[in-house]
């Protein structure tokens, strides 16, 4: 994958890290100057929430008190998405895989798929900084662009710069949802950058400072020859 065009194919990457550590944001940016679409786990269970489907009930009240969803419902929703033709020649993964199991099922979708192994882009924050970011966040209702009242605010309090669409705080960035996210982030899927690791898939990237050069670091952590 490259800025031009995404030059190495069928290469899948992975933005591993805990929540508010920027993945959605780095995922928008890349997606875009990459060409190639973004798959953000998250993102997919909300939609089955708005549209009130069978796995959107299932998930609803799973997600509102911040633990994980069952792998095997994840890891069906994902199988499908994959298997989309604007797939094929690569994606970017933002929130998934989450747990040891849902990353042994990503293996065998990638071997399954002809991919080759994965880039694993490991954003690293310190917990402080996660708690401000996820205090701040505010998302756009008609666009999804994700602002943060204390860092990157619109022009206009509430109101999305892009189309004047309201924003608005997600329900699981409450304070009390937000401490179990976290318990989930650091007991369930910080395992898995020991297991990446130890494949040798693993880039790690400090996601401090501007968003700019953190899309620069992330860039040239996916690029990097290996
Ligand atoms: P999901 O939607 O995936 O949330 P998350 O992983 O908790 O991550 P976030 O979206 O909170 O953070 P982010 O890293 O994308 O940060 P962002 O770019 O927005 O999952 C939600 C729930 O769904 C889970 O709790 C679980 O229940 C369920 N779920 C999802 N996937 C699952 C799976 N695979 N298995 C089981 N369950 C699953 O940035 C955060 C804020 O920081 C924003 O305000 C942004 O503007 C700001 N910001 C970004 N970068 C910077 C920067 N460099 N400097 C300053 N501020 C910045």
């Amino acid at each position: 994958m490259d800025e031009a065009q995404g030059s190495r194919r069928r290469q899948a990457v992975i933005f591993l890290g805990p929540p508010g550590a920027g993945k959605g944001t780095q995922a928008a940016e890349l997606s875009r100057r990459c060409g190639v679409p973004h798959l953000s786990t998250g993102e997919m269970l909300r939609e089955h929430i708005v549209q009130n489907t069978e796995l959107g009930k299932l998930a609803k009240p799973i997600m509102h008190r911040g633990d994980l969803v069952p792998d095997e419902l994840v890891l069906k929703m994902v199988e499908k998405q994959l298997s989309r033709p604007d797939y094929e020649r690569g994606f970017l993964l933002d929130g998934f895989p989450r747990t040891l199991p849902q990353a042994e099922g990503l293996d065998r979708l990638l071997e399954t798929g002809g991919f080759g192994k994965p880039v694993v882009i490991h954003f690293m924050v310190q917990p402080n900084q996660l708690l401000r970011r996820l205090a701040g966040r505010r998302t756009c209702t008609v666009c999804g662009r994700t602002y943060n009242v204390f860092e990157r605010p619109p022009q206009v309090p509430n109101v999305c710069d892009d189309d004047g669409g309201a924003l608005m705080q997600r329900k699981d960035d409450s304070e009390e949802i937000v401490g179990p996210r976290l318990d989930a982030f650091y007991k369930q899927t910080e395992p898995l950058v020991e297991y990446y690791r130890s494949h040798g898939l693993l880039e790690d990237v400090a996601a401090i400072g501007e968003v700019e050069t953190v899309t620069k670091a992330v860039m040239e952590a996916v690029c990097r020859p290996r």
